[in-house]
């Protein structure tokens, strides 16, 4: 009978443990282990907050509850760029809808969805700390986040289009960066295959000689 080779002692969610030793005890915190869980993973999926819940004492429906009500959550997977549009008061009395709204129209989804291609996820949060700068949009992507501010319809899509069109580019060069090295390789089993085919004949034309020598 094969045997389990699950390891029991070892943390489902090991990135999470660091947050949830620090926080799972303290009273008001769910809020703030929810923050740093998605910072992580990028979204809570339906195992990390039953996992949380185990921790933390607080049911499933509760943090559900928590997590539906902040804009700031996701419950989905997020595209590679998450653009956090801010629509705390400053820059909602500065068109931060109107922005929202041509945002949505730009990309075709609302705000917690995501595009086809999975390039862009909307999210519409509360104040990203930087009112002065109102109406503001954060955009998260691999390689870390950016704030943008003073922004219109015309600037937040001109933000958008040229973030497209750099990850076209890095996709394009990636691509042909592949190509080479597929060539490369293919290049190098040509010369195995002639080598190998040089020593055969070489072995052919030694066999008469050796026959003879016999
Ligand atoms: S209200 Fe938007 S950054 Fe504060």
């Amino acid at each position: 009978m094969p045997v389990c080779q699950c390891d029991e002692s070892r943390p489902r969610f090991p990135e999470l443990e660091a947050v949830l030793s620090e926080y799972s005890l303290i009273r008001g915190s769910l809020i703030t282990i929810l923050q740093k869980t998605q910072d992580i993973y990028g979204y809570l999926s339906e195992e990390v907050i039953y996992h949380i819940s185990e921790r933390t004492g607080i049911t499933p429906a509760r943090i559900y509850g928590v997590a539906t009500f902040y804009t700031q959550f996701n419950l989905q997977p997020t595209g590679k760029y998450l653009i956090l549009l801010c629509e705390g008061t400053a820059c909602h009395v500065n068109s931060a809808p109107l922005i929202a709204e041509a945002i949505s129209q730009h990309l075709g989804i609302d705000a917690g969805q995501t595009t086809v291609d999975g390039l862009f996820s909307l999210s519409v949060v509360a104040c990203l700390g930087c009112c002065s700068l109102a109406p503001v949009m954060m955009i998260k992507g691999l390689s870390g986040e950016e704030t943008y501010g003073n922004l219109s319809k015309e600037k937040a899509l001109a933000i958008l289009d040229e973030i497209a069109a750099r990850d076209n580019q890095a996709a394009a060069s990636d691509s042909q960066a592949a190509a080479s090295d597929i060539q490369a390789a293919s290049r190098d089993i040509q010369a195995t295959t002639s080598d190998n085919q040089a020593a055969a004949q070489k072995d052919q034309q030694a066999a008469p000689e050796r026959q003879a020598s016999r």
